[in-house]
């Protein structure tokens, strides 16, 4: 059984974040709370949720152990308005600096709890339709507005960029993705000097996500960045991963990729993103506030309150790196935290 002993780096919320906002946050999950019929917060038992209250089972299987192969390729995904697009071209800027990762490796362990909380997302997604796909920027803006796949693959032009990932839970990948900075979409819309905040909101659909109807989880999945990191060169919309559209289980058709923040900010299959003045609501810090920050950058000093941080795994080699702080991406973003 999972259960959570309080630790002493497991500070309160409130030593950590403003009065204001934590005031607003507590609002936002007693409402939460109140609008699933649960009284108090100790009669939810979120840890039940397993991914992100583990760490990583390994990754590397036995010899004698053969799955069959995970489709690495969708049909659904190609047409005529994306295959021109697929390749694009990679942006020299970035490097792994470790081996990229094998792409069946990447497309057979996921997640995406929407569907599942086990981490072969792959066999839960056939009901999923991710075309055709609308999604609206909205919120403190001049110019609100909506986005199908056409306008995106006519408005921006894609590019790929190796980037690291490093999940909460201490494994890690290397992978190609597709997409284009948040920030060409942002200047678009024109955000208003009060926008603070950037929210983005998956899509919510039930019948095609069952895990969604858990009335326990405070669903659709929601994420968020301040406004200085969602217009960082590094937060990249994504549509694609190795040189294709991206896969079910890796978000599709569109979704957020912040390299420097573990891997629960990379929010998948998006449908909304709200310019606000309030730090947003998420998934994870509505659910377990005392383990999921708002801000969530990787940093190895700063242990899970279940787990260190101090080291990863390679998905597919199990191959082990020291953690570094801000994921290796210190040169791109540490000026956001200076102060
Ligand atoms: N986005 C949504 N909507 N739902 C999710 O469950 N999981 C997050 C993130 N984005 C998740 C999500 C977590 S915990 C991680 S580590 C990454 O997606 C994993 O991305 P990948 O499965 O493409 O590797």
């Amino acid at each position: 059984m999972n259960y959570l002993r309080r630790q002493i780096w497991d500070i309160p919320e409130s030593k950590h974040t403003s009065e204001s906002v934590y005031r607003e946050r507590k609002t936002h999950r007693r409402e939460f709370l109140e609008r699933m019929g649960i009284a108090s917060a100790g009669l939810l038992l979120p840890w039940a949720l397993s991914g992100c209250n583990e760490e990583a089972p390994p990754t590397v299987q036995p010899a004698n152990v053969v799955d069959p192969p995970v489709p690495v390729a969708d049909p659904e995904n190609e047409s005529p308005t994306t295959s021109s697009h697929y390749p694009a071209k990679r942006n020299p800027k970035f490097e792994y600096g470790r081996d990229e990762t094998d792409r069946e490796e990447a497309a057979k362990y996921c997640n995406f709890y929407e569907f599942t909380t086990s981490k072969s997302a792959y066999k839960y997604v056939d009901k999923f339709q991710p075309t055709p796909w609308e999604f609206e920027v909205d919120g403190l803006c001049g110019k609100p507005r909506k986005f199908d796949l056409d306008d995106v693959y006519k408005t921006f032009t894609l590019q790929e960029r190796a980037y690291r990932h490093r999940c909460v839970e201490t494994w890690a990948m290397c992978v190609p993705w597709t997409g284009f900075p948040l920030s060409e979409l942002l200047k678009l819309v024109e955000p208003k000097p009060e926008a603070k905040f950037v929210a983005f909101e998956t899509f919510n659909r039930p019948k095609e996500a069952p895990r969604m109807n858990e009335p326990t989880e405070p669903w659709p999945y929601t994420e968020g960045l301040t406004i200085e990191e969602a217009m960082n060169d590094l937060t990249l919309v994504t549509t694609g991963i190795y040189g294709q559209p991206l896969l079910k289980q890796h978000g599709a058709p569109i979704r957020i990729v912040t390299p420097w923040k573990y891997g629960f900010k990379s929010i998948k299959s998006i449908v909304k993103v709200t310019l606000t003045d309030k730090q947003p609501a998420t998934f994870w810090n509505t659910l377990i506030p005392h383990e999921y920050g708002f801000r969530a950058n990787v940093n190895p000093e700063v242990p899970h309150p279940r787990w260190s941080q101090r080291r990863e795994r390679m998905l597919g080699t199990g191959e082990a790196f020291d953690t570094v702080v801000y994921n290796g991406y210190g040169d791109f973003v540490g000026k956001l935290y200076k102060s």
